[in-house]
């Protein structure tokens, strides 16, 4: 069986696309990153994939006079590149209904909490302001209404006393690269299926308690 080949869109720092190149280094990791495409001229995660050789795209929102426009423009990019499964790793633009039927479970998200608590931003403050005691990270497919969508994996993450909205999302953030690598070879090796609206785990992915999380 061919790798499955990735795109990888960001908006800014890019150290989960950096975290999926790095696991795609692995001849044995199932994915390759066939692109990186960002939307910001100035994303700094355009370097890094620059430096290792992937090849990057920008697709200035800015240039376009509509979202469809820009949006028809990003799948155009992704097909060129030969992708067929999208990654959105910290792309700051909320996805149209359109594109997300064009990927149909062929599209990703990352987000910085246990969904389905503390969609949208500013994850970290909210969590702290409630007094939660465990947050974390969420791998999930990406449907119309944002932040929802199947979860494929998540990483709990513990709050600390003393953490503030920083502390907290470096932890998370350092969960978040191991999570998402792994996301992606669970999907890419066929271990993580869409059974209706719920992703089924393999039971060869999980240990013997059945916790896929002893890999992360
Ligand atoms: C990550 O923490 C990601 O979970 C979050 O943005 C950050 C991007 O960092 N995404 C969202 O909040 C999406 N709702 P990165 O550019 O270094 O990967």
């Amino acid at each position: 069986m061919g790798k499955l080949k990735v795109g990888i869109l960001i908006s800014g720092r890019g150290s989960n696309m950096a975290a999926l190149v790095e696991a795609a280094r692995d001849p044995a990791f199932p994915a390759e990153v066939c692109c990186v495409l960002s939307n910001r001229p100035d994303a700094k995660g355009l370097d890094f994939a620059r430096e290792r050789g992937i090849p990057t795209v920008l697709v200035d929102h800015k240039a376009y006079a509509s979202k469809a426009e820009f949006e028809v423009a990003v799948t155009e990019a992704l097909m060129d590149h030969g992708v067929d499964f999208v990654c959105l790793a910290g792309f700051m633009r909320i996805v149209s209904p359109a594109f997300i039927e064009r990927w149909h479970n062929r599209l990703i998200n990352i987000h910085p909490s246990l969904l389905p608590s503390y969609k949208g931003l500013h994850t970290h403050e909210r969590a702290l302001a409630d007094g939660v005691k465990l947050t974390g990270c969420t791998v999930h497919f990406v449907r119309a209404e944002m932040d929802v969508g199947p979860i494929v994996a998540q990483a709990a993450v513990p709050v600390l006393t003393g953490d503030t909205p920083d502390s907290l999302a470096s932890r998370i953030l350092t969960a978040e690269h191991r999570l998402y690598p792994l996301a992606v070879r669970l999907i890419a090796e066929g271990k993580a299926t869409l059974k209706g609206e719920v992703v089924d785990i393999a039971p060869d992915a999980v240990d013997e308690t059945g916790r896929l999380f002893s890999a992360i």
